[in-house]
Parts: C-alpha cells; sequence; structure tokens
C-alpha cells in the first residue's frame, strides 16, 4: 500500500513541488543522489573507485519533454563518456530511453541512442539501458537489441517481478547481450507481473541461474543478503570464476555490503546518479524500503 503510493506519487506535479522545496528531503536524498553535477558523480566515482569499487553513471532524467531535450540528454552523454575517459575511472553510463525520446518515437530514441553507443565502445566503454515500467518494456528489449547486434557496448536490464523476463533473458543471453539482473522498481499489475515478495525472489533465483552459465558477462543487482548468498553458492558450485559476473548496488544502499563483497574478491559496481531532476529516482528510493519515509516524518514532527 505504501509503496504502491509513493511510486503513484512519483509521477504527481504537487508532490513534486512539495519534495523539492522541503529541506529535509532533499538532505535525504542526498543520500542516494551523489550531487546535481557531473563533477559530483565524477568525484563519487573515484572514491567508489579508490575503494575497489566499480561505478556507473546516471544522469537523472526520464520522459523529457521535447525531442530538443532528448537531443542534449545525448550530447551530455557523449561529454560524460570523454570525462570519464580523461579522468581514467572505471565507470561507465546507465541510462534511460525515455530520457533520449522514447516516448516521441522509437526511431527517433534509436537515432540518438546509436552515436552513445557507438563512442562507448570507441572509447572501450560501454552503456547501460535502464529498465522502466512496462508500458516500455517491449520497445526498450527491441532497441536494446538493435544496438547489440551493431556493437557489444551495450546491455540492458531485466526485472525479475515481470512474467515474460525469463524468455527476455533467454533470447538476449543468446545474442551476447549483456544483462543486469534485478527486482524491479515499477509498479506494474498482478496479469504481468509477481506481486508477492516471495516470488519475485523465486524468480530472481531463477533467472540469475540462468544468467550465470551463459558465458556472457552479466551483472547481479540487489541489496538483497538472500540473493546475494543464492548467487555466490550458485556460482561456486558450478565453478563460475567471480571475475565472470558482477554484483551491482545503488549509491548510498548497504555501503557495508558493498564493501565486503569486494574484501571476498567479488566485482561489485555502484550505481552513481547526479543531477536535478532526481524525485522520481527519489521517490522509488523511499516506495523499496518505507523506514527511509519513516525517518523523514520523524524528523519533521520533531
Ligand atoms: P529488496 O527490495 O528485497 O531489499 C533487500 C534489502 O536491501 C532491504 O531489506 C534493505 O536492507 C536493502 N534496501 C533495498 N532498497 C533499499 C532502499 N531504498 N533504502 C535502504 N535500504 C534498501 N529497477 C528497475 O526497475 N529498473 C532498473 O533499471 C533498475 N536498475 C537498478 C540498478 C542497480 C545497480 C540496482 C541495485 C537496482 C536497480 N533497480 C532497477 C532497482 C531494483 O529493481 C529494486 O527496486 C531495488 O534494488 C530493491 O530491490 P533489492 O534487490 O535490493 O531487494
Amino acid at each position: 500500500m505504501i509503496r504502491a503510493t509513493l511510486i503513484a506519487l512519483s509521477q504527481n506535479r504537487a508532490a513534486k513541488r512539495f519534495v523539492l522545496c522541503n529541506s529535509l528531503a532533499r538532505s535525504t536524498a542526498r543520500r542516494f543522489v551523489a550531487g546535481e553535477e557531473l563533477g559530483d558523480a565524477l568525484a563519487a566515482a573515484r572514491a567508489s573507485n579508490e575503494a575497489g569499487l566499480k561505478a556507473t553513471l546516471d544522469f537523472l532524467g526520464e520522459n523529457v519533454a521535447s525531442r530538443d531535450d532528448a537531443q542534449r540528454a545525448r550530447d551530455m552523454y557523449l561529454g560524460v563518456f570523454d570525462r570519464i575517459a580523461r579522468e581514467k575511472l572505471d565507470a561507465n553510463v546507465s541510462l534511460k530511453l525515455t530520457q533520449l525520446g522514447l516516448d516521441f518515437a522509437s526511431d527517433f530514441c534509436l537515432e540518438l541512442m546509436l552515436p552513445i553507443v557507438k563512442h562507448a565502445e570507441a572509447l572501450g566503454n560501454f552503456v547501460r539501458i535502464d529498465m522502466e515500467g512496462s508500458a516500455y518494456t517491449q520497445r526498450t528489449i527491441e532497441i536494446a537489441r538493435t544496438l547489440r547486434e551493431q556493437s557489444p557496448a551495450v546491455g540492458t536490464v531485466i526485472q525479475a517481478y515481470l512474467h515474460r523476463s525469463e524468455q527476455d533473458v533467454r533470447a538476449l543471453s543468446a545474442i551476447g547481450c549483456r544483462i543486469r539482473l534485478c527486482k524491479g522498481a515499477y509498479l506494474e499489475p498482478p496479469e504481468i507481473a509477481f506481486v508477492e515478495k516471495k516470488d519475485v525472489d523465486a524468480n530472481y533465483v531463477k533467472l540469475m541461474q540462468i544468467l550465470l552459465p551463459s558465458g556472457v558477462y552479466h551483472a547481479i543487482a540487489t541489496h538483497d543478503p538472500r540473493m546475494i548468498a543464492a548467487t555466490r553458492e550458485f556460482a561456486e558450485k558450478h565453478s563460475i570464476a567471480k571475475n565472470n559476473f558482477e554484483f551491482q548496488m545503488l549509491y548510498g544502499i548497504r555501503p557495508d555490503l558493498q564493501r565486503q563483497l569486494i574484501r571476498d574478491g567479488y566485482r561489485m559496481r555502484v550505481y552513481i546518479p547526479y543531477g536535478r531532476d532526481w524525485f522520481p529516482y527519489f521517490m522509488r528510493r523511499l516506495a523499496e524500503r518505507p523506514a527511509n519515509l519513516m525517518f523523514i516524518a520523524r524528523n519533521f514532527f520533531r
């Protein structure tokens, strides 16, 4: 119930205005967002690298209002890859297709994505296409497939809560497309998604067991110690080397666990969001853990 309300509010303009003006919410958001400028994200990536973690940078923004905004996002990502290269960071980029004009037309979005992927490839880097709500799943997968046919420097995300995901995992893995497996952060109807946490978790483990032996370098993105334990156990049992896949977690969440995995010899990448458009991202993080909301509420009424 709280989760559904928070995810619904993430699209609400009045809630956005309220949260953006609320200093306590803004300071809580800073726990999950590196800052508003690219320099903040690069500094966070450098600190992560120094601690042995890889990074992926996400310039926050989704459902842009115009084609000009989408073109500006493309130019910005081209520049991000240059800065990563110049500063010799172990970092790649994660982005959302609705920031690159998917709401206008798939062809337009593809046209903007291709130079980003080619630029990443030329610099020996990589672009991860985040997965958004189910209205975009099919189009995102089609674009990821088309781009993957033209470059190995692109991969996407599969959400374990969707019924369709096993089929998508098999099809994308078969063409060598790198997948980040996550549970899924949006509100989806029971006709297409598992609702119970235990069913999402069971599907997560099932998909992880398809991904790991596939021979493609995939990512296991979760903060759930049970998913991590299941992954480690499966990899050990099937002699899958620690450098044949990576774990991923979000900036500001379970840093203790991130460092523990590094100490245990695993690869770990931290997802570092930055930019001014942090409201929907922040609301999804609150929805995942209502205790974060209680923290804000307690301080608000104090
Ligand atoms: P779960 O939600 O069961 O949480 C397990 C434990 O993790 C909790 O008990 C708590 O300790 C901790 N935790 C989780 N979330 C927390 C939070 N917000 N604050 C504090 N503690 C928290 N989703 C999507 O739909 N599309 C995408 O492209 C991506 N991309 C992505 C990249 C990366 C690197 C990660 C780690 C996650 C995503 N996600 C995503 C989000 C994902 O789908 C999911 O919503 C969150 O990771 C939470 O699920 P967990 O697997 O962590 O488990």
